[in-house]
């Protein structure tokens, strides 16, 4: 993997997706100061200090886009849920791709895929961007400003996190399982995910773009989707969408 450094910027995935077709495959942009970070669902996501950790992960594997590339957001989470296990914190995931601590958030993935309409072969994609931000160091004071409970990992170790060598572990792990994971699926994480998952046999809310499900959230699929049954015991398979 390669890194893009910057000094100071408005969204490294803004950033990514513009200048996509001059970063090359496995390229991590990477700043210790975004000024205008984005988040999901039209959210943003709140400048923490340098001391934190903003990075998006150029990838393009291809110029078709396949279904195994909307469930990389699950690997990421994986990943990073082993690295704070390294630093001796228990994690849990909420689908797809929330990290919480003790039911605080440390960490939001937003993932964007850039792509053209070709008119004689179709869709395009020039490449996916794994946007994700860490609270690595940060104080309660600024976490309280938040519109959401948050932690941050020098919280719950007491100690001061190295925030390049936590990047660098990051990129790593997700390296090993890269190549496999293409290939495989979200198979190959599925068990590593569902062990950490906190939202399975709880009844939930999943927006999907303009439309709300209700029901008790049972499983996560092969493909990586969510299993919801509700109040009239119908299945939905949720291939998107957020917990509310
Ligand atoms: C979320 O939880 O809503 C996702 C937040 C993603 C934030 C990261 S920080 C680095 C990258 N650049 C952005 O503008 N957003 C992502």
């Amino acid at each position: 993997m390669d890194f893009l450094y910057l000094e100071e910027i408005d969204s490294t995935n803004k950033y990514a997706k513009e200048w996509v077709n001059d970063i090359k495959d496995m390229t991590v942009v990477y700043t210790f100061r975004q000024t205008a970070g984005r988040g999901r669902l039209q959210r943003k996501w709140s400048y923490m200090g340098e001391d934190n950790i903003y990075a998006s992960i150029v990838l393009k594997p291809s110029s078709e886009y396949k279904e195994v590339y909307s469930n990389l957001t699950q690997l990421l989470c994986v990943v990073l849920a082993e690295v704070f296990e390294e630093y001796g914190v228990e994690s849990k995931i909420k689908w797809p791709n929330d990290i919480r601590i003790n039911g605080k958030k440390i960490s939001g993935i937003l993932a964007e895929g850039v792509g053209v309409n070709d008119k004689e072969k179709g869709y395009l994609l020039q490449g996916l961007v794994l946007g994700f931000g860490v609270n690595l160091n940060t104080s309660n004071e600024i976490l309280d400003k938040i519109d959401q409970p948050a932690t941050s990992l020098n919280i719950e170790t007491g100690k001061n996190i190295d925030k390049e060598k936590f990047l660098k572990n990051v990129i790593d792990k997700f390296c090993l399982y890269y190549n496999n994971f293409i290939e495989e699926g979200f198979l190959l994480i599925r068990e590593d995910y569902l062990r950490r998952a906190e939202f399975l046999n709880n009844e939930v809310a999943v927006k999907v773009f303009d439309k709300t499900y209700e029901g008790i959230a049972e499983d996560v699929t092969s493909d990586g989707a969510l299993k919801l049954r509700d109040k009239n015991n119908k299945e939905h398979i949720l291939l998107i969408g957020d917990i509310l």
